[in-house]
């Protein structure tokens, strides 16, 4: 045999010995991989670009011709061998990963379901939308005014003026800085004030809202509570017009079966002026029979004030009282809800406790 024509330290990697050795890891690596993770590195070092085989095929190209089909076919056995072994071993891997999900992953499709909360409106929405219908449906409409308010609008064209007693009777929330003229609202009654001057004659409105005293929160007040506001201006209106109206409404909100009457009493915005009461729903006025703990046995329960618009209201409005004439009513939202639901602390109304509010049910 003659001497080779090349440098065999140059091949060495050919060497039958090394490459099967380098089979014999990369076969042993593959079968040790736990993991399609661990199977990839493994990948790279044993047939990746700086692996033995990779190497070992560069080599072929210092061989004479006459080696080289010889050499190349060798080593191409160990990276066909590898990559079968490499082959089979991701497909096992695959195959239980596989396994794996189905059973982590499992949906027990004959769970019931868990209960989702639906969300719902306030009561306190929901009743003042319920007594706009009643007046929507006798044709009215339904107004809005703001709660930041000036005093102006709250009290003076309310023929209240500064020095009115009556301004004390509705502790006021004032906004900085002082002397600014703004309040909080007291009463939705502004909302009378900026429906004459913005919608002209004959007006009918219904104006719900949030109105704000400084109070503090117990069982019976809170510093927010809600109104509505009621509007009729028009020719010829006169007081049958108002106990009608409102004998209508309580009807609707309270049903046929309760009474409601008027007592006299005084508002600087009306005059004459009442409040409205309806027959209490414990003891409808029997309380000869026993003691009524809802309306402390008075037999009726006040729902709002009322009256005929005041002329000095009109003029603040640019209303000639000598041609026009109306009749107002301003009711709590708070009480109306209570003594439709028999709520007794208005805490509950404002506190957000859902088990309170879920017994109202999911009124869209
Ligand atoms: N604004 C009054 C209050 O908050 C309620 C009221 C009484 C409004 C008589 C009216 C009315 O429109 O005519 O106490």
């Amino acid at each position: 045999m003659s001497a080779p024509d090349y440098d065999p330290k140059q091949v060495s990697l050919l060497d039958a010995a090394q490459l099967e050795a380098a089979h014999a890891a990369g076969l042993a690596a593959f079968a040790a991989a736990a993991s399609l993770d661990d199977l990839a590195h493994a990948k790279t070092a044993h047939l990746g670009g700086q692996a033995h085989v990779s190497l070992a095929n560069r080599e072929i190209g210092v061989l004479p011709p006459a080696a080289k089909g010889d050499a190349g076919k060798r080593v191409n056995e160990v990276r066909r061998a590898l990559e079968a072994a490499f082959d089979q071993r991701r497909a096992a891997l695959e195959d239980e990963r596989d396994q794996r999900v189905l059973v982590e992953e499992r949906v027990d499709v004959s769970l019931l379901p868990g209960a989702v909360l639906q969300g719902a409106r306030h009561p306190l929405t929901t009743i003042q939308e319920r007594i706009s219908d009643v007046f929507v449906a006798m044709g009215w409409e339904v107004a809005e005014g703001p709660e930041v308010e000036h005093e102006w609008f709250n009290f003076d064209a309310l023929n209240m003026p500064a020095d009115h007693p009556a301004r004390e009777m509705q502790d006021t929330l004032w906004l900085a800085p002082e002397g600014s003229q703004v309040v909080l609202r007291t009463q939705t009654s502004p909302v009378q004030i900026r429906s004459l001057l913005a919608r002209g004659l004959p007006c009918y409105v219904v104006a719900p809202g949030r109105v704000f005293r400084n109070d503090a929160l117990d069982a019976t007040h809170s510093p927010v509570f809600g109104q509505v506001e009621g509007l009729c201006v028009d020719e010829g209106i006169t007081m049958a017009h108002l106990r009608g109206t409102l004998e209508a409404y309580a009807e609707a909100m309270f049903g046929s079966h309760l009474a409601s009457r008027l007592r006299p009493s005084y508002f600087p915005f009306t005059e004459p002026s009442a409040e409205l009461d309806i027959q209490c729903f414990a003891c409808r006025g029997d309380v000869a029979l026993q003691p009524c703990r809802v309306c402390s046995n008075e037999g009726w329960i006040e729902v709002g004030g009322c009256g005929m618009v005041n002329p000095a209201v009109l003029v603040a409005c640019g209303v000639n009282p000598e041609r026009y004439s109306g009749f107002a009513f301003g009711m709590g939202l708070d009480r109306t809800l209570m003594f439709r639901h028999g709520i007794t602390d208005i805490r509950d109304l404002y506190e957000g406790d859902q088990r309170f509010t879920q017994a109202f049910g999911t009124e869209a």
